[in-house]
């Protein structure tokens, strides 16, 4: 972190497409996060303008349209509303969420375009693109679908691979097909207007690579310089499309802005928006300020498959336009997994959030601890239900909820609810009191470097110091001898209550409001919490109840039922990757299929995945290893019947040469199982 402490911060969460509901994968890579940053913010004075929205252009939006059968501005009307409904009953504070379909942003958008076209930054190029001859239509981003060039994942788009985060241009794609049609693209020559990312590179080793070093997150960091090493390439800024903002050009019908460029310009007119609304200057959010100091602190939430759009090719037109300050971090997170599996909205495997606020009423803070306590900000974590419930009961319940239940229950049996004076403090006083601030000082440091689950843990501490205190100085024992010695304990109970109040705000605010009521106090500024002797004594206290219960082990069956139930559904819905392009038959007679016997099978040393196979093909025995390993063991194969390719060129893999390959059939969810012949039948028998 730099020295200089600025007063006023432009926080940004992606703008999620509004094509589906938000799943817990999104809150955890960036809104909550984000919301826990600017609450703290709020709480140490300073000036936040905390800015979402959705993103309702793009193919993403049209694609989902198509599979709903109703329009693009019917789908965004749907996602957009359910979306910002839900965000606000989870309790992401946004200041402005805001829709990029708005008029403001249309415009803010295409002066950005014709502001860039004006200083002649753009490249003209007339190239040639895929296009889907069924449909009439130039196949843009998520149109269509390959094999990943770097990783090979079969379904990435022509934008971008989603499983190695690597952005692409659709010629890099291997074996693209349209998703509209399912077939093989023609090439049709288009005109658009490229971005020189070349021409910036220079500028982006010198802002990012020496710049970011050592400050940004190392996840974050290692994407942009790897994708620095590789050398950028000019990138189409406009695409050949029927839904987005106009190309703000004369003779560009049927050509909109690429989605990539008009989302994050959508901050930019959220806060427009907003500050309309609330009588402020946008300008000082967003533009270079005559005095450097004076500058706004800008930092984007964003999960990491969004890392090069807001790393290097938003600053590269931010700084292209020169007016605007460029982003002092950006805090990707990784992915976050749910019982074992990757989320996905195809098969649906989510959790989805306004589900949850159904069927947890009230219980917002649950999710936003457990998921802080698991936050993929290093790398990929994982959700499951058990850990849920556990991490309610054992620290929500017994720790946070236990400690403040004990301190309200004792000062009312007590002393009438009113808060007690204390006499001298002896030294489990003065230590419970200075923990405070050394766990506020520790908190406020892990936010202030994004390390969100740090900064939780640390919270709960303190409720567990509070715990601790009353489990050491046993108010309810001492009461019996020395009621004086009992006014100090609940005093300084009533003290670590006050400050957990304030300091599990920006985590718990539900809670933290809950707790200020029963103690009958206003919000509080983050130091005055932690640095003084809060209560008063004689303050009167409000009712105590309970912040928090138990989960049984049945709503949290029913939660894990619940989703075995919807993977069902969604399963049934999958449709199978398109057809491969037409061979003749003697291309299929080169391919010589045998029936073997595995005669031998063992795991692969240092390999999850392989199997070596020693197999009887009928023409020889020999070597082949196999990925099967997660799904089938050594022991349950040998002695099966399985076909092989026995032509294959030989290929070494893992030190080991395999001489051929099993066939194998591929469930949609990877899963692999063994084709062979219903009956047996002798090895080498021919397969035709
Ligand atoms: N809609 C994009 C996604 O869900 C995120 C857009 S972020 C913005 O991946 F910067 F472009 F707004
Ligand atoms: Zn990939």
């Amino acid at each position: 972190m730099s020295v200089t402490q600025p007063k006023r911060y432009t926080i940004t969460a992606a703008l999620p497409y509004a094509n589906g509901p938000l799943h817990l994968g999104h809150i955890a890579g960036a809104y909550l996060p984000a919301d826990i940053y600017v609450r703290y913010l709020r709480l140490i004075g300073k000036d936040v303008a905390f800015i979402g929205g959705s993103d309702e252009h793009g193919v993403a939006i049209t694609l989902r349209a198509k599979k709903e059968g109703i329009s693009p501005q019917q789908i965004i009307d749907k996602y957009h509303y359910l979306n910002k409904e839900t965000f606000e009953k989870f309790g992401i504070s946004f200041d402005m969420y805001h829709r990029t379909s708005e008029k403001v942003h249309h415009e803010t958008s295409q002066e950005f375009f014709t502001s860039l076209y004006n200083k002649g930054e753009f490249i003209e190029k007339q190239s040639e693109q895929f296009y889907d001859e069924e449909y009439d239509q130039f196949l843009a981003d998520r149109y269509i679908v390959g094999t990943c060039p770097i990783c090979k994942f079969e379904n990435a788009y022509g934008d971008q691979c989603e499983n190695c985060g690597s952005s692409l241009n659709p010629t890099d794609l291997i074996n693209p097909k349209s998703t509209l049609s399912g077939k093989t693209p023609i090439i049709k020559e288009t005109k658009h207007w490229y971005l020189p990312l070349d021409k910036y590179q220079p500028w982006l080793e010198e802002w990012l690579l020496k710049g970011k070093k050592g400050q940004w997150k190392s996840n974050v960091y290692g994407q942009c310089s790897a994708w620095l090493q590789a050398g950028l390439q000019p990138r189409a800024m406009t695409r050949d499309l029927d839904w987005g903002v106009d190309v703000p050009l004369p003779n560009t019908e049927g050509k909109k802005l690429y989605v990539w460029l008009d989302a994050p310009i959508g901050y930019i007119s959220s806060t427009k928006q907003w500050a309309e609304d609330h009588n402020k200057d946008w300008e000082l959010y967003w533009k270079k300020q005559p005095n450097e100091k004076d500058n706004s602190r800008l930092i984007h939430f964003i999960g990491k498959d969004n890392i090069v759009f807001h790393c290097i090719i938003f600053p590269s037109i931010l700084h292209a336009n020169g007016e605007y300050i460029l982003p002092e971090n950006v805090p990707a997170n990784e992915f976050l997994n749910l019982e074992g599996k990757k989320i996905s909205t195809s098969r649906n495997w989510a959790v989805w959030l306004h589900e949850y606020l159904e069927d947890f009423p009230g219980k917002q803070d649950i999710l936003r601890y457990v998921l802080c306590s698991i936050l993929p900000e290093t790398k990929d974590s994982e959700f499951t239900w058990k850990d849920f419930q556990a991490k309610n009961n054992n620290e929500l319940v017994a720790i946070y909820g236990n400690f403040i239940n004990r301190t309200m229950v004792l000062t009312h049996k007590y002393f009438q609810g009113i808060v007690p004076e204390a006499g001298d403090f002896l030294e489990i006083d003065n230590d419970a009191l200075d923990k405070i601030k050394t766990l506020a000082k520790q908190i406020s440091e892990a936010i202030d470097n994004f390390r969100f689950r740090e900064a939780n843990a640390l919270m709960m501490d303190l409720a567990r110091t509070g715990n601790k205190y009353l489990a050491d100085t046993e108010p309810w024992k001492v009461i019996k001898e020395d009621e004086e010695r009992v006014k100090t304990i609940l005093n300084v109970a009533l003290q670590i209550a006050t400050a957990l109040s304030i300091i599990s705000e920006p985590f718990l605010p539900f809670t933290s409001s809950k707790l200020r009521e029963m103690l009958n106090i206003e919000a509080i500024a983050w130091q005055n919490a932690t640095d003084h002797i809060l209560l008063e004594s004689g303050h009167q206290l409000n009712a105590s109840a309970l912040l928090f219960d138990k989960i049984e082990d049945d709503t949290v069956e029913q939660q894990i039922q619940k989703l075995l139930d919807a993977r069902n559904e969604g399963a049934e819905e999958h449709k199978a990757t398109p057809a491969k392009d037409e061979i003749t038959f003697p291309d299929f007679e080169k391919i010589d299929i045998r029936v073997a016997t595995i005669l031998e099978a063992e795991k692969v040393k240092k390999s999850k995945k392989l199997l070596k196979l020693k197999v009887d093909t009928g023409i020889d025995q020999r070597t082949v290893l196999s990925g099967i390993a997660q799904y089938y063991k050594s022991e349950d194969i040998v002695g099966k019947q399985v076909c092989i390719l026995v032509n294959l060129a030989p290929r070494k893999m893992m030190g080991t040469e395999s001489q051929g390959m099993i066939l194998m059939a591929e469930d949609h969810d990877g899963k692999l199982s063994f084709v062979r012949p219903e009956d047996a039948v002798k090895n080498g028998s021919q397969i035709s």
